[in-house]
């Protein structure tokens, strides 16, 4: 097992990416501790993990809101007295076009998105300095790198996402914490659920691979992210997105 005694907060754990993150976690043996903004969600998520007896533990967290956080890491913390590793998955979309985008609509997205990643990686950069090891692995999209219309909010969050992971690498990498993002493509989550079938095939033309990803796709990377095998590996954001952005 890679993750035996490891310490795992999962945001944005009740569904789709995170769900799959936190139950490979927990297969590879660490502790998780999953959140989400809603606590019955993410309970309906960890509860049948930990009934099948593996360490998963939850709580209710808004990752835009800096006490929540402050309370998960303590949380943690008074659990488990240490904390490996960190996956800032949570996310949100309102999509529309700029022309129409209400503030409102940027401040959601950006706050949830980025601002939420930076405060859970602010928060647990202290234990982490500690301890001398960590892993930091903030969940970006292939969005981020290449924009997309009518979610100009979304993929400035994401590209914003890239640029927090490579200067946070580069600010901590000599205490033995790595940051690395995760550019996924196109998964099939609730995130994804509303799409025509004619935006379906026409995305589906745009993937070398020809198919759309998965949760388990994007767990598999997060685990190699998190675990001893990806030690000389920091500042990266890596793509798991069929070929899709080449
Ligand atoms: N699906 C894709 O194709 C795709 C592609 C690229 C990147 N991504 C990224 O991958 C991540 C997961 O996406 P997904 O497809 O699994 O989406 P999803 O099915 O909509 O799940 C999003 C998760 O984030 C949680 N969440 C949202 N806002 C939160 C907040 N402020 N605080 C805490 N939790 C919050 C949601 O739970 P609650 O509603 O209970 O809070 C839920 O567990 C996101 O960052 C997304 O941008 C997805």
């Amino acid at each position: 097992m890679q993750l035996q005694e490891k310490v795992a907060i999962v945001t944005g754990a009740s569904r789709g990416i995170g769900a799959a993150i936190a139950q490979k976690f927990c297969e590879e043996g660490a502790n998780v501790m999953l959140c989400s903004r809603s606590e019955a969600s993410v309970a309906a998520v960890a509860k049948p993990l930990a009934e099948k007896g593996f360490n998963a533990k939850f709580v209710q967290t808004d990752v835009s809101r800096k006490s929540d956080v402050e309370a998960l890491v303590n949380l943690t913390l008074n659990e488990y007295s240490r904390i490996d590793i960190l996956v800032n998955n949570a996310g949100i979309t309102r999509d529309t076009l700029l022309m129409r985008m209400k503030d409102e609509d940027w401040d959601a997205v950006l706050h949830s998105n980025l601002t939420g990643t930076m405060y859970c990686a602010r928060a647990v950069l202290r234990t982490m300095m500690r301890q001398k090891s960590g892993r930091i692995i903030n969940v970006s999209s292939v969005i981020g790198l290449m924009g997309n219309a009518g979610q100009a909010n979304y993929a400035a969050s994401k590209a914003g996402i890239i640029g927090l992971t490579k200067s946070l690498a580069k600010e901590i990498g000599s205490r033995g914490i790595t940051v690395n993002a995760i550019a996924p493509g196109f998964i099939t989550t609730d995130m994804t659920a509303n799409f025509s079938e004619a935006d379906l095939e026409r995305i589906r033309a745009m993937i070398p691979l020809a198919a759309f990803g998965t949760p388990e796709d994007v767990a598999e990377l997060t685990l190699f992210l998190a675990s001893d095998a990806s030690r000389y590996i920091t500042g990266q954001a890596i793509q798991v997105d069929g070929g899709m952005v080449m």
